[in-house]
């Protein structure tokens, strides 16, 4: 048998950092294996699916634009990717194609690994931003006991979508709502692109935070954001983003290649290491 090679496809794709994280565990646990780019044109999407059973591929992860492509094209999927309507694995299984969202579980891993008991009192949360990160954490919170969450987001129709989705725990809300959401709030977490490399910066006002309150930034880019280094020195616990990559990686791998990884210090230092190069 060939050796086992799985890809990650989008378009572009040549920013994936996915192909460093499984490198580094098929090096660390001596698997001979292969994780590469795979860009697909969106109007090729369709075919690349219908072709995977004999692309080579042991199953592959999926970035944007291809998203809803590939949640038409597996044949079935694990609940959680239901729910959240989308999903970002994939996997070969008797010739089937399976599919599963790997992101509440990654932020859930990480803030379990970072923050342990941060879910033991749960109560409420405010999500900022309301795109596909949004919504994978807002039911990873959800199965942990938090509610409500308020989701706060420029484009007030995505936030509403949320709530639909997800029930009345699920409170919409507006940027100009956030000082009054946040004294109550037990975690705080940035979904947004504000505060990454390019984009304009997060103003957040962490004074408002009770002194309990766990800050979690998914923007790993630059590691230390200034949501955190803020929440930091007003003593906060404080949680990069860097971990939930890692995280959300795990099941893919263990279903290719069929060993669980673990995610490591030296792991992160790796992948750090690129994030360095640019
Ligand atoms: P992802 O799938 O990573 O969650 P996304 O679906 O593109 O990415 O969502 C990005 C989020 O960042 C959205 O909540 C977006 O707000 P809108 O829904 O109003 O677009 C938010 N976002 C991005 N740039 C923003 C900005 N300049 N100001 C406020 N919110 C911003």
């Amino acid at each position: 048998m060939s050796e086992p090679k799985a890809c990650v496809i989008g378009w572009p794709i040549k920013h994936s950092r996915s192909p460093v994280i499984h490198r580094f565990w098929l090096n660390a646990l001596g698997i001979a294996g292969d994780y590469v780019l795979q860009p697909v044109e969106p109007d090729t999407v369709k075919a690349f699916f219908a072709g995977f059973r004999d692309s080579g591929y042991v199953g592959c992860n999926v970035t944007v634009p291809h998203k809803e492509a590939a949640f038409a094209a597996v044949d079935e999927m694990e609940p959680v990717a239901e729910t959240l309507g989308a999903l970002n694995t994939i996997w070969l299984e008797g010739g089937r194609l399976v599919g599963a969202s790997t992101d509440s579980f990654g932020f859930l891993a990480n803030l379990d690994g970072a923050a342990a008991g941060w879910h033991a009192d749960p109560g409420a949360a405010v999500v900022l931003g309301a795109g596909g990160a949004a919504r994978a954490i807002a039911w990873a919170l959800l199965s942990r006991g938090f509610a409500p969450i308020h989701v706060v987001n420029r484009t007030p129709a995505r936030a509403k979508a949320l709530a639909e989705r997800f029930g009345p725990s699920i409170r919409p809300a507006g940027w100009p709502d956030l000082p009054t959401l946040l004294p109550s709030a037990r975690l705080l977490v940035n979904t947004t692109s504000l505060g990454m490399e390019g984009q304009p910066d997060l103003r957040v006002d962490v004074g408002a935070l009770g002194d309990h309150a766990l800050v979690n930034d998914l923007v790993y880019s630059p590691l230390e954001t200034t949501l955190l280094a803020n929440a930091r020195s007003r003593g906060l616990a404080a949680v990069d983003g860097l971990g939930m990559l890692l995280h959300q990686a795990v099941p893919g791998f263990e279903h290719w290649f069929g060993t669980r990884p673990e995610v490591t210090p030296e792991l992160r230092a790796a992948v750090l290491a690129t994030l360095d190069d640019g």
